[in-house]
């Protein structure tokens, strides 16, 4: 939710700190703040980091911590941004997560004599700090390890202590910390792409864990202090994954990849001749995988609906019966779940809280917990018993576009390994493999005709509310698309199965009340057909999805924007993309910020 970023080293703090916030700004960005060592107090600001930046020019010192906040107690303002400090200005802290219990930790303190400066629930851990430093002899690690063990609740934290500069820890306790090793300098971050600029060997945190770095050096332990020895890995992604490239947002950027995030997905993963999906992250588990009777797809926002596109495809073709849930819903049901059923966790992130809570929650239960994650090395990844990497590259635009894509094509791979080890022929497994291989050419297709489908967009810029209708596979792609209306410009937006019309979202519709209806040629096309015609008999305003070739269609809608034919499992893949573009030229039309619209972050790493 919030973005953490800290330094240690030769070089001057500050800058290498501003310049890692405005890489971490996709996390949250209603205020930001830096600290120094050396300096007597941090330098704090409202809105995004460029209004700290000036501010921070006179830092001088070679180490530091530094935040970008996403509000969850205390509204943004400059006394509730980050850093926090204690009632001596000695302790700061720079805090991603919630601390559940900071009001009776909040009370505590108050009455041992602390004064707050913020409405914050962060601001508590300094002053635990201070206070565990009075009985501790002062001494700073032992004292925030003690503080640490007090907190109820997820955090991802760097400290410093003004007696100690140089010296930095980070822990971490449901909230990503990840430590990048420099040659004598070393970086902390929420997740790696700050590093990134600076070196790729990283080490990543676990929960519970740790870390006391200094430029000599570092050291893993337990809050206990037990030691820990973590090999450092490689970061795959490179700088220019997380440049805009020449485009004007990332949200562009990213759709336009869309062609290579396919191919990144499938690669080196089809043998198309036995029409068979290898999936090298699932080799441990396989034997468990062929006993396996029930599949439950756990996701939130787009991964939730990326996962009711699986369900289809698993059911249909893999014959397993699937349930989706949401994540902030299945982490409080009653499991009912067994030996023999497997969750799949969907996450781009893989820190996403909710997602994470469920798994964690099955897997108490003794249940096969698996993931399609595309942030490598990330929590739900570390989590999981097993899984699929998307191999996405980072997605930096708040709104998910490539990496829910990529979680379609995984699911189809997915499909494929479940299913052959199934029912499934040989001849029908080929048959999806050799598709699968043609879907990167036929989104260039789709892209291609993107000059159409951003004029289309202008004629609804000034709409105010919009239907979004599909059938079947593309039921849930009707929620993805409304989604992204919704959250890059701004627009209410619906999604509905379109058999639902007559069950009530007919009586919405009129002129102002325009409906995107997707119907390709496929198994239900007649219905969604009858479905439009309900609509424009109430004088509704229809853009139609259609297949290539499909003249028909015209007769019936105002609008059509075309995409080619496949087979019907794999069309959300391809349905999807003409949404995600309609929904960015409407909002860049409207002049939002679509890579971080407002009140949202890109990671929800708390409840
Ligand atoms: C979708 O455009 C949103 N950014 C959001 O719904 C996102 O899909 C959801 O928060 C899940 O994130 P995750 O894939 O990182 O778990």
């Amino acid at each position: 939710m919030c973005g953490i970023f800290a330094y240690t080293g030769e070089k001057r703090a500050a800058g290498i700190l501003i310049d890692g916030l405005r890489v971490l700004e996709y996390r949250g960005y209603d205020s930001a703040g830096i600290y120094t060592a050396g300096s007597s107090a941090a330098v704090r600001a409202v809105g995004t980091v460029r209004n700290v930046a000036d501010k921070a020019a006179r830092l001088t010192g070679t180490s530091g911590i530094a935040h970008t906040r996403w509000a969850t107690h205390g509204a943004p303002s400059e006394k509730n941004a980050h850093p926090h400090t204690d009632c001596n200005k000695s302790v700061w802290i720079v805090h991603n997560g919630i601390i559940e219990n900071y009001k009776k930790l909040r009370e505590r303190l108050t009455e041992h004599g602390h004064s707050f400066a913020s409405e914050t629930d962060s601001e508590v851990l300094a002053h635990l700090i201070e206070e565990h430093m009075k009985a501790l002899g002062n001494d700073f690690e032992a004292s925030a390890r003690a503080a640490l063990k007090e907190i109820t609740g997820t955090y991802g934290v760097a400290l410093m202590h003004k007696s100690l500069p140089g010296t930095v820890i980070t822990a971490r306790m449901g909230s990503p910390i990840v430590i990048g090793i420099g040659s004598g300098e070393y970086f902390i971050a929420s997740d790696p792409t700050p590093i990134l600029h600076h070196t790729k060997d990283v080490v990543y945190l676990n929960d519970g864990e740790f870390a006391l770095i200094s430029k000599k050096g570092y050291t893993i332990s337990t809050l206990d202090n037990a030691a820990i020895e973590r090999i450092p890995s490689t970061i795959e992604w490179n700088i220019d994954d997380v440049k805009k490239g020449g485009f004007e947002h990332f949200m562009l950027k990213e759709i336009i990849e869309e062609p290579e995030v396919i191919l990144n997905a499938i690669r080196g993963r089809l043998v198309i001749e036995e029409g068979l999906a290898q999936l090298g992250g699932l080799r441990e588990v396989e034997d468990k995988l062929a006993g396996i009777k029930r599949l439950v797809i756990v996701g939130c926002g787009s991964a939730y609906y990326a996962g009711v596109v699986g369900k289809y495809m698993l059911e249909e073709y893999a014959g397993i019966p699937t349930e989706v849930e949401i994540g902030s819903e299945l982490r409080y049901r009653k499991m009912l779940f067994d030996e023999e059923t497997a969750i799949i966790g969907i996450s781009q992130s893989g820190e996403t809280a909710d997602t994470l809570a469920a798994i964690k929650e099955a897997q108490r239960k003794g249940v096969m917990t698996l993931g399609i994650v595309n942030a490598v090395g990330s929590t739900i990844a570390r989590e999981t018993e097993a899984g699929v990497y998307n191999h996405a590259g980072p997605e930096i635009g708040v709104a998910s576009t490539k990496a829910f894509l990529s979680q379609l094509s995984v699911l189809a791979l997915f499909t494929l390994f479940l299913g052959r080890q199934r029912d499934m022929s040989p001849v029908m497994g080929k048959r999806i493999a050799e598709e699968l291989l043609l879907l990167p050419g036929k989104v260039e297709r789709i892209l291609n005709d993107r000059e159409r489908i951003r004029t289309i967009a202008h004629k609804y810029e000034q709409t105010r509310d919009f239907l979004y209708i599909g059938r079947k596979y593309n039921s849930p792609i009707a929620y993805e698309g409304a989604l992204k209306l919704k959250e890059v410009s701004y627009i209410h937006a619906e999604g509905y199965g379109a058999g639902e019309m007559k069950h009530g979202p007919l009586a919405m519709i009129d002129e102002a009340f325009p409906t995107f209806a997707i119907a390709p040629k496929d198994s239900v096309y007649e219905k969604m057909i009858s479905n439009i015609e309900e609509i424009k008999a109430r004088k509704g305003r229809v853009i139609a999805l259609a297949t290539e070739g499909d003249m028909t269609i015209n007769e019936h809608v105002d609008d059509v924007i075309y995409m080619p034919k496949t087979l019907e499992m794999l069309s959300p893949i391809l349905s999807v993309v003409p949404l995600q573009l309609f929904a960015y030229y409407i909002a860049t039309a409207r002049g939002f910020n679509v890579d971080r619209p407002r009140n949202l972050a890109k990671s929800v790493t708390v409840e």
